[in-house]
């Protein structure tokens, strides 16, 4: 399959109208603060564009990952309707550690579902959150359907997952709104619209929250980059089929995005509103990792995947041409991770 696929008619897609706002949950939160927008001169020089911004989401409500934006606000919602209830999700890492801080912060539960890849850091910082983990011998996918499964089996149990799938969408919908928390802060601390924006892929519902909010009706409609890693590259792969297709997957360092099969929420919304894929190998990820470091940001590789990825589009012509960037494009490179190192 090649690692690389544009869609034309991307740009002039309109979303529907989404979800609510949790902005002001987010801001109610202890310790909300807006993560920083850095600029960074030397990878503009270096990727031809007129700047190049990336969006620091090492430290977010004291976790170092994006994903508590969603995970907070999908638990809330959750247990408004639900009190009590034990939360249970199955996780890469990140999602999971963020459902294990809402749920000690809410005063409740969580069970969480690790997939046998999971170094055993990332298990621990969960259970440290106070969570049951339960490791199981398989991938990602498969963990899912584990949660799901526990998650039915007795009354007073919430799956709050960060993926959708047929009979399951509203939970990952308000997980999707959460993260439109980020993007209003990026176009705040822009003071507008970029020309590109880079997102990190797993099972895409980061990805649909930034081209829902880039595919509003009444805003400016910039470029979306998905980047997956080579050996999970579901997006990739739906998007040259034309329809929802799993992948294998394997291990990889990029391990937020070890995911084979996208949110079928996520689906319909990728294949009309993002403009390109790609897929970036292990080592394009770890140079990103080493190179952001460099320039004072701490990424881990799921982070700074986007790096590569906007790398791998901009120095070779098709792609930047099928891009159809301004001369010295504004570029958002989501980095939605710490460097753990
Ligand atoms: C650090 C990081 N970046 C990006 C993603 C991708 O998000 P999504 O699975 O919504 O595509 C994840 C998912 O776990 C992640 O942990």
């Amino acid at each position: 399959m090649p690692n690389w696929l544009s869609s034309p008619s991307a740009r002039a897609w309109t979303a529907p109208a989404g979800g609510g706002s949790a902005r002001d949950f987010h801001r109610s939160l202890p310790g909300y603060a807006r993560t920083p927008l850095v600029e960074l001169p030397t990878l503009a020089a270096e990727l031809g564009a007129g700047r190049v911004l990336v969006k620091d989401e090492s430290s977010r409500l004291g976790l170092p990952a994006f994903k508590v934006l969603g995970a907070s606000w999908a638990c809330h919602q959750m247990l408004s309707r639900e009190p009590g209830s034990e939360l249970v999700t199955a996780t890469d890492g990140n999602h999971g550690r963020a459902v294990a801080r809402m749920a000690s912060h809410f005063g409740v539960a969580a069970t969480v579902f690790v997939p046998e890849v999971m170094l055993p850091e990332t298990a621990a910082a969960i259970e440290a959150e106070g969570a049951q983990v339960v490791r199981l011998d398989v991938g990602y996918d498969e963990a899912v359907l584990a949660a799901s499964a526990y998650s039915v089996e007795s009354d007073g149990r919430a799956l709050v997952q960060d993926t959708a799938w047929e009979g399951y969408t509203e939970v990952p919908a308000w997980i999707v709104d959460g993260y439109r928390t980020l993007l209003e802060e990026v176009d705040e601390q822009l003071g507008g619209t970029p020309d590109l924006v880079a997102v990190p892929v797993g099972v895409g519902s980061l990805a649909e929250a930034v081209v829902r909010h880039h595919r509003r009706n009444d805003a400016p409609h910039p470029s979306v980059l998905s980047v997956e890693p080579d050996t999970a590259a579901c997006v990739l792969a739906s998007l040259h089929a034309g329809e929802p297709v799993k992948v294998a997957t394997g291990s990889t360092v990029m391990a937020g995005l070890n995911c084979g099969a996208v949110s079928s929420s996520a689906w319909p919304v990728l294949r009309d509103g993002c403009d390109a894929a790609v897929a970036v190998t292990d080592s394009e990820a770890r140079r990103a990792v080493a190179d952001l470091g460099m320039l004072g940001v701490s990424s881990g590789p799921s982070g700074a995947a986007t790096l590569a990825g906007v790398r791998a589009a901009l120095t070779d012509p098709v792609r930047r041409a099928a891009l159809d960037l301004p001369p010295d494009p504004v570029v958002v490179l989501l980095s939605t991770e710490g460097d753990p190192i």
